[in-house]
């Protein structure tokens, strides 16, 4: 409450209250409000705080609620609640009179938003570690069909060495790989219930907790009452899941705005995720990519706020720990949002085979077979490269490819190579080289494709 000349004022309280209030991003937890609420009573009444018939009475009430909420959660946001918690509770006090004034008994907002979070996360992670499943199918799908398309792979964005479009496409499939992975770790640390650690110091009901986590579906009930009420480091590790996984979308939205240039011109977008320019027709704009792209700077801006919080609190609970939700929900939506937005770019994403091959011979991507093929012929690998860079300089010079320089030409800067070189100087021989595991090799990458699908058909068991 704010004093104003020595009386109360009614526009700093009202200032106060919406500075305090955390009704208006904390709706979203009222389902898990709910169903927690639901487990709490159930608590209650192994310690007779309530009886069966007014845990009965309670429970039928908190699901009434429920239902209300479950599809409009925003007709929460028409009260003056100071968070969901007091809402859900208020809630049932106005259906159910003084009996719903018990529920509160032993529990205290610090137990319960802790609890409300953490099941909020959970649900979170499946239908993040869903999207991520489909984009990695979307992407296995477009390698298993694209298997043949050569195109340059690059390095400091200079042509380095010939490559295949599908191997581009397993390559962001083993960054979301470990995307769905961190996922999966983060889950199971997460999955432990911080129900009955109270304010700080326990509830002093002897209630069996981890039979309470149990019926919330958390594997076990935390160990220590106030690191329960202050622990945030899931929703850090779930911001740095995301906070990484942004990355890689962005890296992927910033490889394909490339291919997209007309000067590369790989690719063709789907007219679903581009836009034209209002004022020049010529234009398709790879908008949804520039999105994706872009949106991963408030993703790194939720982990970095997030840190910063938390840093220098003192235990157990502080206020400062309310700022934990605005940042993880928009990080989250828009992680969730990035991958679906990813997965249809990927859908109706059209090559341009003959232009990829083209730009593969360009830049001479094939020196290092020339160098290699020297190698095969006893010369060491150092003085190999420094032949290669000289006969490259020369081929600059004439405006030409190293497979398009005559045979006499190529044998000045080396007496060892010969007819066969051409062969060796093919896009097919590039590859074909590039047969150790992992390689660009077509066995490999068919190899690739084949373990890629058989480990998401595991996953979507
Ligand atoms: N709205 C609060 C939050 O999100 C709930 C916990 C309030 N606890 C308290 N002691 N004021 O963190």
């Amino acid at each position: 409450m704010a004093f104003y000349g020595g009386q109360f004022s009614q526009t700093e309280e009202q200032m106060f209250k919406s500075f305090n209030d955390s009704l208006r991003f904390d709706y979203r937890l009222a389902e898990q409000d709910i169903i927690g609420s639901v487990a709490w009573s159930r608590a209650l009444v192994t310690v007779g705080v309530l009886t069966k018939a007014e845990q009965q009475q309670i429970e039928k009430v908190l699901n009434v609620t429920l239902e209300e909420i479950r599809n409009t959660p925003e007709i929460i946001l028409t009260s003056d609640a100071e968070d969901i918690h007091s809402w859900v509770e208020q809630q049932l006090i106005n259906k159910v009179g003084d009996l719903g004034k018990k529920l509160h008994t032993g529990r205290s907002r610090n137990d319960q938003v802790a609890t409300d979070l953490k099941l909020w996360c959970k649900t979170e992670v499946i239908e993040l570690l869903r999207a991520v499943h489909h984009l990695q199918q979307a992407l296995v799908t477009t390698a298993d069909i694209n298997q043949d398309v050569v195109m340059p792979g690059y390095t400091h964005l200079q042509p380095a060495q010939p490559v295949t479009f599908a191997h581009w496409c397993l390559a962001y499939n083993e960054m979301l790989a470990r995307d769905g992975s961190r996922l999966q770790d983060t889950l199971k640390r997460l999955d432990i219930s911080p129900l009955g650690a109270g304010a700080l110091a326990g509830t002093a009901y002897a209630i069996d907790r981890d039979q309470l986590a149990q019926w919330l579906g958390f594997t076990a009930a935390t160990r220590n009452s106030l690191d329960s009420v202050s622990d945030r480091d899931y929703v850090l590790e779930l911001l740095s899941n995301a906070a990484i996984g942004m990355v890689h979308l962005s890296r992927f939205a910033e490889d394909l705005i490339f291919f997209n240039t007309s000067e590369a011109g790989f690719i063709e977008l789907s007219y679903h995720v581009t836009s034209g320019s209002s004022l020049m027709p010529q234009k398709k704009n790879p908008d949804a990519l520039e999105l994706i792209r872009g949106k991963c700077g408030r993703v790194q801006g939720a982990l970095t706020g997030m840190m910063m919080t938390l840093k220098g609190l003192p235990l157990a609970y502080n206020k400062d720990i309310q700022e934990d939700k605005e940042g993880l929900f928009d990080a989250l939506d828009t992680w969730l949002d990035c991958l679906h937005m990813t997965t249809l770019v990927i859908d109706g994403i059209q090559l341009k085979c003959q232009r990829c091959r083209e730009a593969a011979q360009q830049g001479y991507a094939n020196a290092t077979e020339l160098a290699d093929y020297l190698v095969a012929r006893g010369i060491p690998f150092r003085e190999a490269h420094h032949i290669v860079s000289e006969a490259v300089i020369e081929a600059i010079r004439q405006g030409s490819s190293l497979k398009d320089m005559s045979l006499t030409k190529l044998q000045t800067f080396s007496p060892l190579i010969e007819k066969d070189i051409y062969s060796v100087l093919t896009l097919e021989s590039c590859l074909l080289q590039r047969k150790a595991k992992g390689g660009v090799a077509p066995e490999q990458i068919s190899a690739a494709i084949a373990e890629a699908k058989q480990q998401l058909a595991l996953l979507s068991r």
